[in-house]
């Protein structure tokens, strides 16, 4: 199922070093990372707080500079793509609070069509509006209308994530960076919004990375796993071989502290 061509992202000796600002020393963010974000599979990014996973997603986004070797996006040097009018709407990044990535003053419909607008995307209003609405409606935001005139404030974490991933969805992106996805959200609605994240990479073969602490949830969702610790990549590799072989005493603490054993469904 998984094109075995070259990947869609592969880092090389990847580092992010933060400078030292007054009174603090430089902090290490990477270090000598090297993994592959294959086309169509979902890349868990797992680790403790300050581990690094936030770093490397802005760094694959080029939201953050490398201090140490490169990333690769389609075989070529990331600047280039970055150079290119497609690399926003073709990797897109969807973080933990929705809030974050909303417009409180502007309603649902305006910012989905927004972001056609801005990438030029559909011929006329009529076109975007469509596009808008298939793809709330992929979202689980269905009916579109009942919640195309709606505010940010009038919706539910839950459906404002939705919003998120609609707007994201409606540019047709090759893949998504979804950094602590749920973790603001209610337990009630988590699932859903995970369902509908799944379904981007089953239905449209949308690449994911999927950046959590939560060992259970990168359990469910991911095909492979990258455990980062202190900036480094320590266990890298199928999610059952990360999983149920762990190599790294960190990764079996993190698996130790999960609040459930993790089970696929
Ligand atoms: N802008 C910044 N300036 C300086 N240091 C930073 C900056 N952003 C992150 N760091 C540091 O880099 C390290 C990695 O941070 P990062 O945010 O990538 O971790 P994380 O794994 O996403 O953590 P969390 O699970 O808490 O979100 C931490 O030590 C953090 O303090
Ligand atoms: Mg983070």
């Amino acid at each position: 199922m998984h094109n075995a061509d070259h990947p869609l992202f592969e880092t090389q000796d990847l580092g992010v070093e933060y400078p030292a600002r007054r009174g603090s020393d430089a902090v290490i963010g990477l270090t000598g990372i090297n993994i592959q974000w294959r086309r169509g599979e979902t890349l868990g990014l797992v680790g403790g707080s300050g581990s690094g996973k936030t770093t490397l997603g802005r760094t694959l986004l080029g939201l953050q500079q490398p201090t140490a070797g490169g990333v690769l996006y389609r075989q070529q040097p990331l600047s280039r793509a970055l150079a290119t009018r497609s690399f926003r709407r073709e990797v897109q990044m969807i973080f933990q609070d929705p809030y974050q990535s909303l417009n409180p003053r502007r309603t649902v419909g305006e910012q989905v069509t927004e972001a056609l607008d801005v990438h030029r995307i559909g011929r006329t209003g009529v076109e975007r509006t469509a596009l808008a609405v298939a793809a709330m409606e992929q979202s689980g935001l269905a009916p579109a209308d009942r919640y195309w005139h709606c505010y940010p404030h009038q919706l539910s974490g839950g459906q404002r994530q939705r919003v998120v991933i609609a707007a994201a969805l409606a540019l047709g992106p090759q893949a998504l960076v979804c950094d602590e996805p749920v973790s603001a959200l209610d337990v009630s609605v988590r699932s859903q919004v995970l369902q509908v994240l799944d379904r981007l990479r089953t239905d449209h073969g949308i690449s994911l990375l999927f950046i959590t602490h939560d060992v259970g949830l990168a359990w469910a969702m991911c095909d492979r796993l990258a455990v980062l610790n202190q900036g480094k990549l320590i266990e890298y590799g199928t999610t059952e071989s990360v999983l149920g072989n762990p190599q790294e005493p960190y990764t079996r603490a993190l698996l130790a502290a999960a609040p459930q054993p993790p089970r696929r469904n």
